[in-house]
């Protein structure tokens, strides 16, 4: 034994406190903290509390006879080997076969070879962190973004810097802003992260022109771009703006020729216990991310990607028809009650799709003050807005989630959480 293991272990054995791990984890480990708010968020499952905070479908509308019916065929048919044996890592052909067909219906012609299925999108944003980031390196996003994106990528230990679509900054000073974050040699800027459509927090969709924004700038940055499409599916007003890999290929002839990678997900609108989604885009990306989940976990499960597939081709759109018109009556019944019972000063967004609102209070609110004096006073939840902030800004904002309460709970929620910010 080393001198320096000895002294590790005489260490251990006096202290009583098990081993001292930290100092054996890499430093990407570092990166990897509890969010203060997901583990707020355990406390907050409680009867009597009224939660806009969860940002989950309504599990009264998954459709679970049809998952029923599903499972029970792939089980008992002549797939039923199939379905529990070791499988391809770039997904059931068939379940590929049907997304080339929906990705044609969002003006994006590919083959199954530009798909592979994952393990919900956020297996792809962790994939995605893994393969372009290096230490050091700059990954651009909104300022407010999706806490689980920056939680996969931190992981991979990279500098962020904030995509302003409509803002006035040059690709030369995004360029020198990342070589100077990345310490010695720099970084460098890798990709655009964006939910185009009714965002995790802040239910905004990006105007086409936005869009076509972040490809120039892209383009001039020689970067690739990750579209984050887990609400896409959600819209209940307003037209349909092209994802921004069809854009990608309307400007490049062909999505072999694009920088865009299209992450989608049934989490939304099917189940997300099923942990099923998918990555769209040019193959040498495919082809590295199917190496990638060769390596993490041979592949998504069989007989789920089978119970998807089953259940997406008999009903796809008759289900989507069913959890819009709910969400959407949601929706406005949040929007309503917010203009009821807010007082001045404060303001929201008006989203045409997904689940969420974000409110905006006077600036020198802060949301996770609030929300201790919420709960305690009013039972009502939502998130503190500072936690999507990469730069830890935000501390006014709240993003609140209609999707899972009715409208009456809608009503009478935002009606206390209106006395709470009156009082705050
Ligand atoms: C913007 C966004 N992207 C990705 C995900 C991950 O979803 P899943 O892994 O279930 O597809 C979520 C989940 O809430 C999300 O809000």
């Amino acid at each position: 034994m080393s001198t320096l293991a000895q002294a590790a272990s005489a260490k251990s054995a006096t202290s009583g406190h098990g081993l001292d791990w930290p100092h054996l984890f890499a430093t990407r480990a570092e990166r990897m903290k509890a969010s203060e708010i997901r583990e707020l968020l355990k406390l907050l499952d409680q009867p009597d509390v009224i939660s806009f905070a969860g940002g989950i479908p309504d599990p009264a509308l998954f459709p679970a006879e049809a998952f029923g019916a599903a499972l029970t065929s792939a089980l008992t048919g002549d797939s039923r080997g199939a379905a529990l044996q070791y499988s391809v890592s770039e997904g059931y052909k068939p379940l590929r076969d049907w997304l080339v067909t929906r990705m044609a219906s969002l003006g994006v012609a590919c083959t199954a070879d530009n798909i592979m299925i994952t393990s919900g999108s956020q297996q792809a944003l962790d994939y995605l962190g893994k393969l372009f980031l290096s230490k050091g390196d700059t990954a651009l996003v909104g300022w407010p973004t999706y806490l689980g994106a920056l939680q996969a990528f931190n992981a991979y230990e990279p500098n962020y810097d904030r995509l302003t679509p409509l803002g006035n900054r040059s690709a030369s000073d995004y360029r020198e802003t990342a070589a100077a974050a990345g310490g010695p040699g720099g970084g460098r800027v890798k990709f655009a992260y964006a939910s185009a459509d009714f965002a995790n927090p802040t239910g905004e969709t990006l105007a086409e022109s936005a869009r076509k924004k972040i490809l120039d700038l892209a383009e001039e940055l020689d970067i690739a771009v990750i579209e984050d499409a887990a609400y896409q599916s959600l819209r209940y007003d307003g037209d349909e703006v092209p994802p921004l890999l069809a854009l990608d290929i309307e400007r490049t002839g062909g999505i072999e020729n694009t920088r865009t990678i299209y992450c989608g997900s049934f989490s939304k609108t099917l189940a997300p216990g099923l942990r099923v989604g998918w990555v769209c885009a040019a193959k040498p990306v495919i082809s590295k991310l199917v190496l990638m989940k060769q390596a993490a976990d041979l592949h998504s499960a069989t007989l789920n990607q089978m119970a998807i597939h089953k259940v997406a081709s008999d009903g796809f759109d008759a289900q989507l028809a069913k959890i819009k018109a709910t969400y959407m009556a949601r929706r406005d019944a949040m929007l309503a009650a917010l203009s009821r019972h807010m007082p001045e000063g404060v303001s929201w967004t008006k989203p045409d799709g997904g689940m969420f609102i974000w409110v905006t209070l006077p600036e020198a609110a802060d949301g996770a003050a609030l929300l201790a004096e919420s709960l305690k006073t009013e039972r009502v939840a939502f998130v503190p807005g500072k936690a999507f902030f990469a730069d830890g800004s935000g501390a006014n904002t709240l993003r609140l989630s209609f999707s899972c309460a009715s409208e009456a709970m809608i009503e009478e929620g935002i009606k206390r959480l209106g006395r709470v910010v009156r009082g705050g």
